[in-house]
């Protein structure tokens, strides 16, 4: 073994370490993207503080919690429009703000083999953030909304450092990341993204206390709606294909992607602006026409409280939504934003449900709101 990759093979004996470290040393430590390891309170409580000044904006007056907020299941709170508006209260982006609770349960992206039509192998995308998948992890996705023209609309990195410079936390950071670390823009950055990416990490973001999670403690029983809805989506309404929930994942989720078949939003700002706006979801971000019109499978925990629905914001109501995958091949109305791709397994499309199964339905998905 020549002197260069014993070294290399040290080096990544080391990282295996950290990396283990990471989980299994000091819980009261973590370990952040460039190996530095902080005080765990230290760095959730500067992400919190992060998380919510509305001085990193450009104007100031947006702060993540601005369309993550606490009181409406971390998004939106403002319903006025299928999309969020940005800092300068006339910039709108082409997506509804999903939740943020329960993101740290998004897995970073890897390929699956799973059982694909008449049971041979395909591999499939699982993971990733943002509707399409184009954030790895949590700290890359928290670096985008500073900097989007449509969100937060800083002009560079330095200009959100300067902002934490003027903060009243600055102290806090310099105290936790080193004396004189805001002089130093990229790794700033870096520690800003790790900061907020901890604070999404922690029990406030996944508390686990729906009414849902009190019936499996035993602590609650479901009226006899909400029973029946649950064998509904875990039965002939057929949810449970996608919005998984077992002992591997509890937020409704298997994290694939598919085009379910939304149609266009023409509330749709960039749909006024231009008709044949079409947003391809995971295809813009591989380059692959068979991915256009897939959207990662969303969590769907809160999901009563963080209306409008889908990645355009289409429907405004859960009955909506149910009506949609009831009818899309029947009597809905509209066409699917893509054509190609479209996910035809299973009914759905054509499930059936009578008008008391899909307010079934609708019982049981209001028992994944959290209980503060
Ligand atoms: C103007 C509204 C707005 C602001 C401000 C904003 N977001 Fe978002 N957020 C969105 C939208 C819209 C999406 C979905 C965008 C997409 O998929 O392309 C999103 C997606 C996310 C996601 C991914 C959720 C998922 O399931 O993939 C997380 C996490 C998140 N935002 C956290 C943040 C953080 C942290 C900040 C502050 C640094 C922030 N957001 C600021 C609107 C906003
Ligand atoms: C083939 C997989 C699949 C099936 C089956 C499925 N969903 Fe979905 N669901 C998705 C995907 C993918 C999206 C995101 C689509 C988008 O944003 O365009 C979604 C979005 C949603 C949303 C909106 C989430 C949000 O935050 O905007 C709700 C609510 C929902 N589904 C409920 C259901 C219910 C109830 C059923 C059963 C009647 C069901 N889904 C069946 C894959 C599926």
């Amino acid at each position: 073994m020549s002197k260069t990759t014993r070294i290399n093979k040290l080096a990544y004996i080391m990282s295996l370490i950290l990396l283990g470290g990471c989980v299994a040393e000091d819980a009261n430590v973590t370990v952040v993207s460039d190996g530095t390891e902080v005080v765990t309170a230290d760095l959730e409580f500067l992400g919190e503080r992060l998380f919510n000044d509305t001085n990193l904006s450009s104007p100031t007056g947006q702060s993540c919690a601005s369309c993550h907020n606490e009181t409406t299941g971390f998004d939106d709170p403002n319903n006025s429009q299928p999309t969020s508006l940005g800092a300068d209260g006339i910039s709108v982006g082409t997506r509804n703000s999903p939740t943020a609770s329960y993101a740290a349960h998004t897995p970073e992206p890897s390929t699956v083999t799973r059982a694909g039509p008449g049971g041979a192998p395909v591999q499939v995308l699982i993971g990733g953030l943002f509707l399409d998948g184009r954030a790895a992890t949590l700290e890359e996705q928290a670096k985008g909304p500073f900097l989007n023209p449509a969100e937060m609309a800083n002009a560079s990195e330095a200009d959100v450092i300067e902002s934490i410079r003027a903060s009243d936390y600055a102290e806090d950071f310099e105290l936790l990341f080193g004396e004189g670390i805001l002089d130093e823009v990229d790794r700033s950055y870096d520690y800003v993204a790790d900061s907020i990416a901890a604070f999404e990490r922690t029990a406030l973001f996944s508390p686990f206390t729906a009414k849902f999670d009190q019936v499996a403690e035993n602590t609650a029983i479901f009226t006899e709606a909400e029973a029946r809805g649950q064998d509904l989506f875990n039965g002939k309404a057929q949810c449970n294909r996608c919005h998984v929930s077992n002992a591997e994942t509890v937020v409704f989720s298997e994290f694939e992607y598919h085009n379910i078949g939304v149609p266009s939003n023409m509330l749709l700002a960039a749909f006024i602006a231009d008709p044949g706006f079409i947003d391809n979801g995971l295809g813009d971000v591989t380059g692959d026409v068979r991915d256009n019109g897939r959207f990662r499978t969303p969590n769907l925990r809160n999901i009563a409280i963080t209306a409008p629905y889908m990645h355009n914001g289409i429907f405004t109501s859960l009955t909506d939504v149910i009506q949609f995958y009831n009818t899309r091949d029947t009597t809905f109305p509209q066409p699917p934003e893509v054509m190609q791709n479209l996910d035809q397994g299973g009914d759905i499309g054509e499930l059936n449900l009578t008008v008391n199964e899909v307010a079934d339905v609708v019982a049981f998905l209001e028992t994944l709101t959290d209980v503060p």
